[in-house]
């Protein structure tokens, strides 16, 4: 079986075509970060409008260099939430329509659960159960994932996701939308322990997180230095603003790991790019004679891959939606069980 997976909740429109025998066949991606690059962070209704233009013709060309046709597809998959809502709407118009004209069922997919699934479309693949930390833009959860689709959310940021918070402090430090990869980047320059950032809620009995004081922390930290603010100052602070997020994200997933006794880690989401969380998250399973699981790089952000192969997952399970084209901006991934 074949399926074409369709994403675009944010700002990346993403299409692949999946066979469940032959894997990844093609994936196509369009990333807006030019768009909204001048505004500093997302504007939904320019992300619609891209989506709208792209859309077809990642279609066209996803199927083209999969050597498929529309005859080939046995299902459309598409991102029908959580996400904006306006572009959640375009790749759930193009599909349902899609799936119409060409006889086929349409496949709604929790985005969530996609890149959760994603490092399935790795060679070595996780065996099940697993915990998961699911670092995003717009999420940070650590996850017991007993089975495929049985998710169980045992802890979550309590205010900004950890994606958000690389991405406001990058902003702090007049590094450009989307900051969190290139604050990454500038951080390698920077100095350890030139500064100490705090471990929010790293004594919490829970496996919750906070990241917004350490948004305060880079702010107040930036303005002691604001007449001194060079190059060398932005990568220190860069460096300690990354030290602590990824220390804070280790502590808890060392602490749930020891509660569920599980030996497997798997890392996906936006952040799970992050070279300095893969290399300590590495460390911590090696530690606990464990193994770490996480998609390439280019499928830790968002893409049509991981659409398309939680699709299939979804659509051999019978999941059908119907004629009318909803889509469901806020969607908890606890409730698909
Ligand atoms: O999963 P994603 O593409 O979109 C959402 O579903 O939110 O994640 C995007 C987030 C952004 O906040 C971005 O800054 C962050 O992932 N991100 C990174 C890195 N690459 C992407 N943050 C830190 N280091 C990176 N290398
Ligand atoms: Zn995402």
């Amino acid at each position: 079986m074949r399926v074409l997976g369709i994403e675009s909740s944010c700002d990346e429109t993403g299409v692949a075509v999946y066979d469940d025998e032959l894997g990844l066949m093609s994936h196509e991606l369009f990333t807006q970060i030019k768009v909204h690059a001048e505004y500093g962070g997302v504007v939904p209704e320019l992300a619609s409008r891209d989506h709208i233009r792209m859309c077809l013709e990642l279609i066209e060309k996803a199927l083209k260099s999969a050597s498929s046709t529309k005859d080939d597809i046995d299902a459309v998959c598409y991102t029908a939430g959580p996400g904006l809502v306006g572009a959640l709407m375009v790749g759930a118009t193009v599909a349902r329509s899609l799936a119409y004209a060409w006889n086929v069922p349409a496949v709604p997919v929790n985005h969530m659960e996609g890149h959760l699934l994603a490092p399935m479309l790795e060679e070595e693949k996780p065996e099940f159960p697993y915990l998961a930390l699911l670092v995003s833009g717009g999420h940070t959860m650590i996850i017991d994932v007993a089975a495929p689709g049985s998710y169980k959310i045992i802890g979550q940021s309590v205010d900004d996701a950890a994606g958000e918070a690389f991405d406001k402090t990058a902003k702090l430090l007049g590094i450009a939308y989307p900051g969190g990869p290139l604050l990454s980047k500038i951080a390698q320059q920077g100095e350890k322990d030139k500064y100490k950032f705090p471990r929010p809620m790293s004594d919490s009995p829970n496996y919750d997180f906070s990241f917004s004081g350490l948004k305060t922390f880079a702010s107040n930290t930036i303005a002691e230095h604001k007449n001194e603010l060079d190059e060398q100052t932005k990568a220190d602070i860069a460096r300690a603003f990354e030290e602590a997020v990824v220390d804070t994200l280790k502590i808890k997933v060392k602490k749930a790991l020891k509660k569920l006794k599980y030996k497997n880690l798997v890392i996906a989401g936006g952040v799970s790019a992050n070279l300095t969380l893969r290399k300590n998250m590495q460390e911590l399973m090696t530690s606990i004679g464990g193994k770490v699981f996480y998609p390439r790089i280019s499928f830790c952000t968002d893409n049509g891959a991981m659409i398309a192969y939680a699709g299939m997952f979804r659509f051999k399970r019978g999941e059908r939606a119907d004629l009318g084209v909803d889509v469901l901006p806020r969607w908890p991934l606890d409730t698909l069980n």
